[in-house]
């Protein structure tokens, strides 16, 4: 076959050249036609739109064409002529095809429809279809949006250990990293298991989030942002959690929460702003495949600010919701977390509006968080999105050195594990802030899906580590 440039197919759409010579190469997703004709419908994941080739069966002869079936992979030189098919502009009149792969009808991704429920059993194969090839060109685009942002404002991207020793949430939900063989365990005096000999000479886990390490940079180099994996090891089975998934995490020395929040919806705006302006394609065919109001709630948090209150005044919302007689299924309390449920309401109901709930009781909130005058309050703030509910949890940290310390122990995180984080309060100490954006969560607003597992590409969940 003739050796010609490759034109991917995104660009091959653009161009009004008719008459060049091309080279297009992809995965057939369907082949049709009569006894003269064969239209193969290509895509090369460059884009949602496939480009028409068309090969006239008198010169490739019934039985070359037979096996480019749905899934196979062909390279095609032929003429770009000027379409007269409806929704084309352009198509490729074939001259020459070599078939790289066939794919017989034991291929799971024949023609018809599939649920998004089979679809996770063949994650392996499932990029190939509209909907993931949409999902993961989105997700690239809100990768590149994140740095593009933060670099342009001057943030450092810092990088954070995946395995590290101690627990940044305290909240025990680490998942162990060791060599150790896990049926002969050497146990100390106490019966407690000892790590002296492992890997690390002492007990090691994969990160619940870099913020630790973060502050550490921020209190050096001033406003950095971490993007990596994070890794918890929570039962809960639910279409917003993830074992494993990826958090943006900005440190920013001298903010205040106020400061902290405004930079949350800039950040969040601009993410959004920048999927519809730069990956409409694929938000129309998700819109039109399964969220018919996508596109107006992107425009809406476009153009309208968060509601900022204290979670006291949520609690007396939510009271006075029941009290009016709407049925929650767990309890409003002061002092307890919320539930989805709760925050959905607030965000879907109330305001009708993305909204920021701040000042949290120190109960139900990490140990490094700014402690208010009031002795029972934080200096929390989490950032409640329509359909999602919690996307972004974030804080004032604490910058008193005894403060911390005291509420560090009181919570059960030991000196030994943070003594370098206290540090930075010894040397230098100043305010500041910070927040952790949940990645697929961020992905699963911008896309419309209804289930994290289906914007990473490959999720990890309890009882599932498949592929
Ligand atoms: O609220 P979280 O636990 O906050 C932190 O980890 C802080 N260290 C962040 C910081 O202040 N630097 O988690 C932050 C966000 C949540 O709001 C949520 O969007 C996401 O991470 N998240 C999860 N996403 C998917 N699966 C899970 N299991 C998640 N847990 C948290
Ligand atoms: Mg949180």
């Amino acid at each position: 076959m003739e050796k010609i440039q490759r034109t991917v197919i995104v660009d091959a759409l653009k161009r009004t050249d008719y008459g060049a010579k091309v080279n297009i190469k992809g995965w057939v997703r369907t082949r049709r036609g009569n006894k003269n004709v064969s239209f193969i419908a290509l895509n090369d994941g460059s884009s949602i739109n496939n480009i028409q080739i068309v090969a006239d069966i008198a010169k490739f002869g019934e039985e070359y064409l037979k096996p480019i079936t749905t899934g196979a992979c062909i390279s095609v030189n032929g003429i770009l002529v000027e379409s007269m098919g409806q929704g084309q502009s352009v198509e490729v009149q074939a001259e020459e095809i070599e078939i790289y792969g066939t794919a017989d009808n034991t291929y799971p991704l024949q023609k018809k429809g599939h649920t998004l429920e089979f679809l996770r059993e063949v994650a392996h194969l499932r990029p190939r279809t509209n909907t993931f090839g949409a999902v993961f060109r989105i997700r690239h685009h809100m990768a590149m949006a994140i740095h593009t942002f933060f670099h342009e404002r001057g943030y450092f991207y810092f990088h954070t250990p995946l395995i590290t020793a101690s627990d940044c949430e305290g909240a025990g939900q680490m998942f162990q990293v060791t060599t150790k063989n896990l049926y002969n365990l050497k146990t100390n005096e106490d019966g407690k298991i000892d790590y002296s000999d492992d890997f690390f000479g002492k007990q090691a886990s994969l990160t619940v989030s870099g913020q630790l390490e973060g502050e550490l940079a921020a209190m050096a180099l001033g406003k950095i942002y971490t993007f990596g994996p994070t890794f918890r090891a929570e039962n809960s089975n639910t279409p917003r959690h993830l074992a494993e998934f990826w958090m943006i995490e900005p440190e920013v020395a001298f903010f205040e929460i106020e400061d902290n929040m405004q930079l949350a919806q800039d950040f969040i705006q601009y993410c959004i702003r920048w999927a519809l302006d730069n990956c409409k394609d694929d938000i129309d065919f998700l819109a039109k495949m399964y969220d018919h109001d996508l596109i107006e709630r992107l425009n809406f948090v476009l153009a309208n600010d968060f509601k900022r209150l204290t979670y006291t005044e949520g609690i007396e919302i939510l009271k006075a919701a029941v009290a009016n007689g709407h049925k929650f299924e767990f309890p409003v309390d002061w002092g307890t977390d919320l539930q989805s449920e709760h925050e959905r309401y607030l965000v879907e109901e109330h305001f009708k509006r993305p909204v920021i709930l701040t000042d949290y009781p120190k109960e139900i909130k990490s140990f490094y968080m700014k402690q208010n005058e009031d002795g029972k309050t934080v200096r929390a703030m989490d950032v409640l999105f329509p359909k999602i509910g919690e996307i972004i949890g974030g804080s004032q940290r604490e910058e008193d050195y005894e403060k911390l310390r005291t509420r560090a122990a009181e919570m059960g995180v030991p000196d030994k594990d943070i003594w370098w984080y206290l540090d930075t309060r010894r040397f230098g100490t100043a305010p500041h802030s910070g927040f952790g954006l949940g990645f697929e969560r961020l992905l699963l607003f911008v896309t419309g899906m209804q289930n994290i597992r289906d914007v990473i590409p490959f999720p990890r969940t309890p009882n599932n580590c498949e592929f």
